[in-house]
């Protein structure tokens, strides 16, 4: 597409510079939000000319750090190559990039990791400072001056709305079809004075389908040309296809009881091999007219709605895979009357979750005896990513679901653990647990019987042993404690140091 097609307003056109002319306008100590929601739609050429200068400032002996913040994990061109580049100072909310994550956890970046749906508020509130610039990318500029979203919405709308500079990077290779896919709702107010969200069904719209700007906030106007750069999911393997299949039954058996209907309610689901497996196991088996209330749309929901099983996939933004990506791109058009792309404040908005009755499927690091769950923390010390939506979603939903493979790190490492050394998601947020060793349907139980079936249903057969020691002993030396444990064995019993944990 010409420029003339891409950036239809004139005022725009004459904003026009190259990436290096557009990241020179970013001062040093500067808070920047930045487009990206899981490796969609994320600025592709100014944050990777921004690390080019922040390299040569560092190398003439000037220091130049900023502030990062972000709809959730971005890419390596603009995670990876700041944090290569040592320019990040603060980094936030969710992210999973490895260079990002070593800096972090070695200490040489700060990072805040919020509940995705508090992101927005935050920044509204003051609490995380001023926002200088945005760098936001999109597929248009329309006549009027507003922009049309890319393939993720994330914080986009404040960002915009809050920082004193905004610069846009309008990438050709989208599909103009995206037009009309987003629904940007412009009504939430701060308190005393919010309103209810209207959205009663997954796929409502309550909002305008375009960012509006202030064009004189518009500082520059960058022309990309390039996809999302997401990898390639491997297919899912025995383990995976396990866990998949105990939370089918599970569905199936809830369904017979009466408890879901064989649409099942709106699914949330993370992203990565399980996830995956279960997509292509909810396309194989019974089910009909399924919707999404989710955060990011994934292959597997992707060959879902494709295939006529999901009729309505609401989002913030697309985590797909790069052939994923090509089919999304291709078959844009057909796909806008199926997939809604909305704020994070709306995509994870817990009065909405708790209306629709979400379902939600979450990995995790690894769940104690009694419910608690790790998504974040290696050893309770280091970062693995964040929280990102999974406590939106849990604490939230009609049913919350966490899954994780039995063992880790070569079958060394029980996922399940007599106490968990850092809990996102407590006892009381977490229904259901799932390895490929079964469930745990946890609803309805006390502490003492949560461990039991938890030990029985969902640990290792190699590690089940030590955990029904640790469980008897812990209930013997602690008659008449409510959650029986043994403080002083707690976190050694099971968790020898892994050896890419030992520097
Ligand atoms: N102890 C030590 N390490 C563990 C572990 C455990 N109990 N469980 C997993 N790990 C390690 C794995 O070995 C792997 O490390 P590696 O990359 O060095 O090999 C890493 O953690 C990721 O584990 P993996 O098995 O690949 O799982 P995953 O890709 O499904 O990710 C989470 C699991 C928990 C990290 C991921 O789901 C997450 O970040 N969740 C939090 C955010 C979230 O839930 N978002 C959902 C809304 S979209």
């Amino acid at each position: 597409m010409s420029t003339e097609q891409t950036i239809r307003a004139a005022a725009f056109r004459s904003k026009i510079m190259s990436a290096d002319d557009a990241a020179a306008l970013v001062p040093p100590g500067a808070n920047v939000g930045m487009s990206g929601f899981t490796g969609s739609g994320y600025p592709k050429a100014v944050p990777q000319a921004l690390a080019r200068r922040i390299e040569a400032e560092h190398a003439a002996g000037r220091p130049f750090k900023i502030g990062v913040w972000t709809g959730a994990s971005t890419a390596p061109e603009l995670d990876g190559a700041l944090a290569k580049a040592k320019g990040i100072e603060l980094r936030l909310p969710y992210q999973s990039d490895p260079v990002c994550r070593e800096e972090i956890n070695s200490g040489r970046m700060e990072y805040i990791d919020i509940h995705l749906s508090h992101v927005a508020q935050f920044v509204w509130f003051g609490f995380l400072g001023k926002l200088d610039v945005a760098v936001i990318e999109v597929t248009e500029i329309l006549e009027d001056g507003t922009l049309v979203p890319s393939t993720s919405i994330g914080n986009n709308k404040t960002w915009i709305d809050l920082a004193d500079k905004v610069i846009i990077e309008v990438n050709s290779w989208q599909n103009p079809a995206l037009r009309g896919m987003h629904d940007i709702y412009y009504g939430t107010r701060l308190p005393p004075h919010r309103t209810p969200i209207p959205i009663l069904a997954a796929g409502d719209r309550i909002g305008q389908p375009v960012f509006s700007v202030d064009p004189a906030k518009v500082v520059a106007v960058v022309e990309t040309h390039g996809p999302d750069r997401n990898t390639a999911f491997s297919p899912p393997d025995a383990t995976s296809q396990a866990i998949a299949g105990h939370i089918l039954e599970f569905f199936e058996h809830e369904i017979a009881r009466g408890r879901l209907p064989r649409g099942l309610l709106p699914l949330q689901s993370g992203v990565g091999n399980v996830a995956n497996a279960v997509m292509a196991g909810l396309g194989q088996g019974s089910f009909e007219g399924l919707t999404a209330y989710t955060e990011v749309l994934q292959d597997g929901m992707l060959e879902l709605i494709r295939s006529g099983r999901m009729t309505l996939a609401s989002a913030t933004g697309l985590s797909l895979s790069p052939e994923a990506t090509r089919i999304f791109n291709d078959e844009a058009e057909a796909l806008k009357k199926h997939v809604v792309l909305r704020p994070q404040e709306i995509s994870n908005h817990p009065e909405v979750i708790r209306r629709l009755g979400v379902i939600a499927m979450n990995g995790m690091i690894e769940a104690d005896i009694y419910g608690n769950v790790n998504s974040t923390h290696i050893r309770g010390t280091r970062i693995m990513n964040g929280i990102g939506g999974s406590g939106d979603f849990a604490r939230n939903g009609y049913l919350s679901i966490f899954m994780t493979p039995s063992t880790a790190k070569g079958g060394t490492l029980s996922a399940i653990v007599p106490m968990a050394t850092h809990v996102d998601h407590t006892e009381h947020d977490v229904q259901v647990i799932v390895t490929e060793q079964g469930l745990a349907d946890l609803r309805g139980l006390s502490p003492k019987q949560r461990a039991r079936v938890i030990i029985d249903n969902c640990a290792h057969p190699s590690f089940r042993p030590a955990l029904d020691d640790y469980f008897a002993r812990a209930r013997a030396r602690a008659a008449g404690q409510h959650t029986p444990h043994l403080l002083d064995e707690a976190f050694h019993l099971l968790t020898p140091m892994p050896s890419s944990d030992k520097r």
